[in-house]
């Protein structure tokens, strides 16, 4: 069944069963999905599909009569399709079908399970490395809250009391601030459909998380933003995948450096840029870091998953993520998704 390495794939049934395969076929190496069928116009594969430049047809007789398809998949669960494709199909043409299919789907939602959990995992060893800069951040307006409170005790100037107090509630302010941004970033991603999200400020909620990623000594932000930006993505994990590019940026330079954010339209997608003035990436190293666990930092403070749980995020939006970097000057992670015209 193989031609060179090479398997086309041709999916009956485009529900839920054909949405997930089509997602497991279109990551995989050497796998392509020639065509997806379903009787349903409305069957949410069929649109995803199209998405993904892949042809449909609600004539399934079609696409099993087709030459040159490897194997077909049936999901339908549908007798009927099973003796089209029983009595239709190419004769080397090999089918997947009934409980073979049912088994290749649980798998299929079973991976995308580990991919979930894999994603909260980095969230949370993130926290750790996080810690040192909360606290650091929390510090100081606790040390002006403190100060302030002390004072007051002894106070007996009116205007004085006031002035400070005020001082006070701002500290306790920016506690609540950093309190709020930490419990939203620990929380679990809510699985979901892509809805559009704005960029412009998911990254500057991003950024806010990622800062903590070292105590900065000299860090300046630029942010070239080009209007409003919507794209198509699950909002909490455009969310993680910008904490992640950040965070690693930060911690390229560590705390001294430029942080450059561009966000433009180019072509249909959307684009952001987040670049460094760091480390850089060694060339050796370029087609290593979307490996799991591959990092170059220290044990606590690198899992190593952050790249690879971007990459497969991007992925799972048909979107692109490529690397620019130098050695000694800096490194550019650029995103392109599909934008919300
Ligand atoms: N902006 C960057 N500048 C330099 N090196 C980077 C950058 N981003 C990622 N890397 C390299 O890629 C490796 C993998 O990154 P990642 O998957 O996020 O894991 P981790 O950050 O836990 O090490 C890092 O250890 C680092 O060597
Ligand atoms: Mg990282």
């Amino acid at each position: 069944m193989n031609n060179q390495d090479h398997t086309t794939i041709a999916i009956l049934g485009a529900g839920k069963g054909g949405s997930a395969l089509l997602e497991l076929f279109t990551n995989l190496p050497r796998i392509e999905v020639i065509g997806i069928a379903d009787r349903d116009a409305s069957a949410p594969a069929l649109a995803y599909a199209t998405r993904l430049h892949i042809p449909t047809t609600q004539d399934p007789l079609r696409l099993i009569r087709r030459a040159g398809v490897n194997l077909i998949v049936n999901v339908t669960g549908d007798p009927e399709i099973e003796n089209l494709v029983a009595s239709h199909k190419h004769t080397e043409t090999e089918v997947l079908g009934g409980a073979a299919s049912k088994v290749l789907w649980d798998l299929v939602k079973h991976t995308s399970q580990i991919q979930s959990q894999l994603f909260q995992a980095e969230k949370l060893a993130g926290m750790g490395t996080f810690a040192s800069g909360i606290a650091h951040d929390i510090n100081n307006p606790l040390y002006i809250l403190l100060a302030f409170s002390e004072n007051i005790l002894e106070e007996t100037d009116l205007d004085t009391i006031r002035t400070q107090a005020k001082s006070i509630i701002e500290a306790g302010k920016r506690i609540q601030g950093i309190c709020q941004n930490i419990t939203q970033y620990a929380r679990a991603a809510k699985p979901g459909d892509a809805i559009p999200v704005e960029v412009n400020s998911t990254i500057d909620e991003a950024v806010k998380i990622a800062q903590f990623a070292t105590i900065l000594q000299d860090l300046s932000i630029i942010k070239n933003y080009q209007g409003q930006l919507e794209v198509l993505a699950n909002p909490d994990e455009l969310f993680q995948v910008l904490v992640n590019l950040i965070t690693n940026a930060i911690h390229a330079m560590d705390g001294k450096g430029t942080l450059t954010l561009d966000t433009w339209q180019e072509n249909g997608f959307g684009k952001i840029a987040i670049s460094d003035t760091g480390s850089g990436i060694a060339k050796e190293n370029l087609g290593k870091i979307f490996d799991p666990f591959f990092t170059t930092k220290p044990k606590g403070q690198g899992t190593g998953l952050g790249l690879h749980t971007v990459k497969a995020m991007i992925k799972k939006y048909n979107g692109k993520l490529s690397v620019k970097s130098e050695v000694g000057k800096g490194s550019t992670f650029t995103i392109e998704i599909a934008h919300v015209s």
